[in-house]
């Protein structure tokens, strides 16, 4: 068998195909001019759909191992000339070299997707950012000028790695809201939220461990959970956020190592974890004795409702490790996130983070210290708290006169993305080279699953565009629609594909 597929692996199918190919042929097992199978032919011998080896084909033909011949088929390439030097001596085999972790980061559809993003004629609907004509610059350059000026040389130099003390303290006060400030104690800070989540796999995960995940789940979560070796176990997601109820079921039979979830306007789908269902998702982690790690970058960008306490705050136990960013409510260049839980995690973390780099920059963190003592980022927050939702109105009020018909998509009172569905069984991936040929780019729904599903959705973000952009975005986005489903009907969908060259 030219692949063997491991179905309860975290490794997508295409990778693991690509992978075992790539190294038959650096070991020679497949020399040069040795003919692939058809695409159609290798779905059918791995019981896979044909996309898995249409994806697994091209990651390996970008790596110029494969080609395509019309007539012979896809066979092995010729070892590329450029890597012997002019004296025939051979240069180091990079792609031989790199460990099968960073494999895992590998992913065409997120590659496509950013590049198609970065175009200048492309409104991106893609990015999760907040807006940076919002960025408070000037509030900034005075408190930069301030620091500099006052504390210049202290803080130029190395800070403790869990953090400056005071930023720990203001980022307790700033969790706790009016109720009692988490201890500093218990406050890690990080370069980001997303090295909070490394530093977390790291920390409590073992090759083969099982986690629970939301499906679908942030993005940058998979691929640090993927890259620590973990087994994922999704748990749908439906408007009232994980479904709970299938949990004891996996808490008992497998015995996760942890659970990861997104309580608040989750990253990509918008929900909201109901209350009932957080007291819930807690008593059964709490009675399961298994930790939940709860990732929080946006509840405070609450536009209407009542705000619901998080996991954290609910939690009496020390279940709970929470992490959060000012990367959504500030902007991400500052790389300041915070991880709060109990004290021996945040010790184990920060020895974890030593290694990883030491201390997190500390003119930033003074900064935000400054921001949060202040109550300047309460003030900004509460400006965004007005600016986003009428963006997210327009871009509704758009969808509705451009996409119905198209499109399925939710309302979130909160947080930066509308989740939606394209009809008729269109699939994103499909749809991508389409609207970026009209100039609009969406981040893939798939690519926030692991288990194949969410090929349809797509997730929109409303905070970046501006005003006038959303418009047009959503006019463009209902266009491309309209065009693949005419391609759909002409049968002329590789026409299309041809059309916008994407890899
Ligand atoms: C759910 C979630 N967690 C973590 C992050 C990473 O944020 P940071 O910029 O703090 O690393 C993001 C950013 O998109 C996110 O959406």
């Amino acid at each position: 068998m030219l692949v063997e597929l491991d179905r309860e692996s975290s490794l997508p199918l295409y990778l693991q195909i690509s992978n075992q190919i790539r190294e038959r042929i650096h070991t020679g097992d497949l020399p040069a001019g040795t003919k692939l199978p058809p695409e159609r032919r290798l779905a059918a011998m791995l019981g896979v759909n044909r996309t898995t080896i249409v994806t697994a084909y091209r990651e390996l033909a970008a790596d110029g191992l494969i080609e395509g011949h019309v007539g012979r088929g896809t066979v092995v390439a010729d070892p590329d000339p450029d890597s012997s030097d002019a004296h025939g001596l051979h240069q180091i085999p990079w792609n031989q070299l790199f460990t099968s972790t960073t494999e895992v980061m590998n992913d065409p559809l997120i590659r496509d997707t950013t590049m198609i993003s970065s175009r200048p004629d492309v409104i991106s609907l893609a990015t999760g950012i907040p807006s940076p004509e919002l960025y408070p610059i000037e509030l900034i350059r005075g408190l930069l000028d301030e620091a500099l000026h006052h504390g210049g040389q202290a803080l130029l130099q190395h800070c403790p790695t869990e953090g400056y003390e005071p930023l720990r303290s203001a980022l307790g006060t700033w969790m706790a809201g009016e109720g009692r400030p988490v201890d500093p104690e218990n406050v890690l800070v990080v370069a980001g939220s997303q090295q909070g989540l490394y530093l977390l796999a790291r920390t409590l995960l073992d090759p083969g461990d099982l986690v629970v995940i939301e499906s679908p789940t942030y993005l940058g979560a998979l691929q640090v959970f993927r890259a620590a070796g973990a087994r994922l176990l999704p748990i749908p997601v439906d408007s009232a956020g994980m479904r709970v109820g299938m949990l004891e079921d996996l808490l008992a039979r497998r015995r996760p190592k942890l659970i990861y979830t997104l309580p608040s306007f989750q990253n990509p789908s918008g929900a909201t974890l109901s209350l009932d269902r957080r007291r819930r998702l807690l008593d059964l982690a709490e009675r399961y004795r298994v930790p939940v790690i709860e990732d929080d970058p946006y509840s405070v960008l609450r536009y209407e409702g009542p705000t619901l306490p998080t996991l954290y705050d609910l939690d009496s136990r020390g279940t709970v490790i929470y992490l959060s960013t000012l990367s959504k409510i500030l902007f991400p260049g500052f790389r300041i996130g915070w991880v709060a839980g109990p004290n021996p995690v945040i010790k184990r973390l920060a020895l974890m983070k030593q290694i990883v780099d030491l201390d997190t920059n500390p003119l930033a963190q003074w900064a935000v210290w400054a921001l949060l003592d202040r109550g300047h980022l309460r003030t900004h927050v509460a400006d965004l708290q007005s600016i986003y939702p009428y963006r997210r109105d327009l871009m509704l009020d758009a969808l509705e006169r451009h996409a119905t018909g198209l499109l399925e998509w939710n309302r979130p009172p909160g947080g930066f993305y509308i989740w939606a569905k394209l009809l008729d069984g269109l699939r994103t991936r499909d749809l991508l080279p389409e609207a970026a040929r009209y100039g609009v780019s969406v981040a893939p729904g798939e690519s926030f699953h692991v288990d194949g599903e969410g090929d349809s959705t797509l997730r929109l973000n409303f905070t970046l565009p501006t005003t006038d952009e959303i418009e047009q975005a959503i006019y463009r986005l209902a266009a491309s629609i309209d065009s693949l489903r005419s391609a759909r009907g002409s049968g002329d969908m590789r026409a299309l594909e041809a059309a916008t060259p994407i890899v």
